[in-house]
């Protein structure tokens, strides 16, 4: 019988697995932490959960080889300083799992060219700029690293819906071809909070590659940082603080107001009522410093032996490697490999 999200197998109690990740290309937004790592950390009792720092997808543009492996550490660090517990889940690096590039070539031969033309962000970056064949490849990584897992759900931001549903058709597909091997996971986005704008452009998702001063509040930014970026986010010139659509300024603002005090919309508003901006931003600016301060500390606590953080990220993978390893002998055999 199935009871919520758990379920009974036999007398004994699986849980849903959960499957996610995060590239280590630095500038972790508070973006990133609203729409996906608060949702992993809450949720993380319910499911037995798997993060994947994905190093392969950050290669997909021009890295420094340096700066790569401490950003890699860095991100492990926010992480478990955010609240990610070993004891439920397993936090690991791409890289470290050779099954995740050898999934990726007999997906890439099952896949549509037109399937992957169709992809949004990869149409959108390769009209702005020179692109390699990496980028566009990069959406059947990702459903290797969904698919290797038996993952059940896949908790992203809204930007990363349309990939969950490709690596779903993915696995639709092979199935059909070599009979039932993949699970067909599921996408969670968050009602709110599933796409944090800029905050100096509210009509731009916020983004880890724009590097303007004042677009995005980051992890580890000092309460000076936080407290000038927040007060010189662009709302508009209406005076009213409401939740309104249709004024995506302001309304950006209330969202990450909401999603850091938990409180409701219509006490957030009657709080504000007959008050201007600069006081919202104010108490904003507050209510984000205060949010991001326990995370801040125990980063630098964690951090303080980087190879610390380097065991644990040993010891994610190792755990893992056996499921993955599993999986990949099952297709390879379907497909006639070896
Ligand atoms: P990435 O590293 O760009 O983002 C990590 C997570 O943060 C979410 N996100 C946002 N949510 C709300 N507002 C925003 N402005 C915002 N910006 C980013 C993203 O939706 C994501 O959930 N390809 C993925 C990583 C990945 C992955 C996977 C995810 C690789 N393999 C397998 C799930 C399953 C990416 O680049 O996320």
């Amino acid at each position: 019988m199935q009871t919520g999200i758990v379920l009974e197998t036999k007398g004994a109690t699986m849980k849903k697995r959960v499957l996610s990740g995060i590239q280590p290309t630095g500038n972790i937004h508070i973006g990133n932490y609203l729409g996906a790592i608060k949702h992993w950390i809450t949720s993380q009792a319910e499911f037995d959960n798997i993060f994947c720092i994905v190093d392969l997808h950050a290669i997909t543009v021009t890295q420094n080889p340096k700066i790569l492996k401490s950003k890699i550490r860095e991100l492990a660090g926010l992480l478990f300083a955010a609240g990610i517990d070993r004891k439920l889940s397993h936090v690991f690096v791409q890289s470290h799992i050779s099954a995740h590039a050898e999934l990726t070539w007999i997906l890439n031969c099952l896949t549509p060219m037109g399937w992957m033309q169709r992809m949004t962000q990869f149409k959108e970056k390769s009209q702005k700029e020179q692109v390699n064949v990496g980028l566009f490849d990069y959406p059947a990584l990702m459903a290797a690293d969904i698919l290797l897992y038996e993952t059940d759900l896949v908790p992203v931001g809204e930007d990363q819906k349309q990939h969950v549903e490709l690596a779903r058709d993915i696995a639709q597909r092979f199935n059909s071809i070599y009979g039932e091997t993949f699970k067909i996971p599921e996408p969670v986005i968050p009602e709110t909070g599933a796409r944090i704008m800029g905050l100096d452009d509210p009509t731009k998702k916020m983004s880890k590659s724009e590097t303007q001063q004042g677009h995005a509040i980051h992890l580890l930014d000092s309460p000076d940082v936080i407290r000038s970026k927040t007060m010189g986010a662009v709302t508009d010139s209406l005076r009213e603080i409401r939740f309104d659509e249709n004024r995506p300024g302001i309304y950006n603002l209330l969202v990450i107001y909401e999603l850091f005090t938990g409180i409701s919309r219509a006490e957030i508003e009657a709080r504000f009522e007959g008050k201007g901006y600069a006081d919202f931003k104010k108490d904003l600016a507050d209510v984000i410093i205060e949010g991001l301060k326990p995370l801040q500390s125990r980063y630098r606590d964690l951090t303080a032996d980087e190879s610390y953080i380097d065991s644990l990220l040993v010891e994610g993978a190792s755990k893992i490697r056996p499921i993955a390893e599993k999986i990949l002998t099952t297709v390879k055999d379907k497909v006639g490999l070896g």
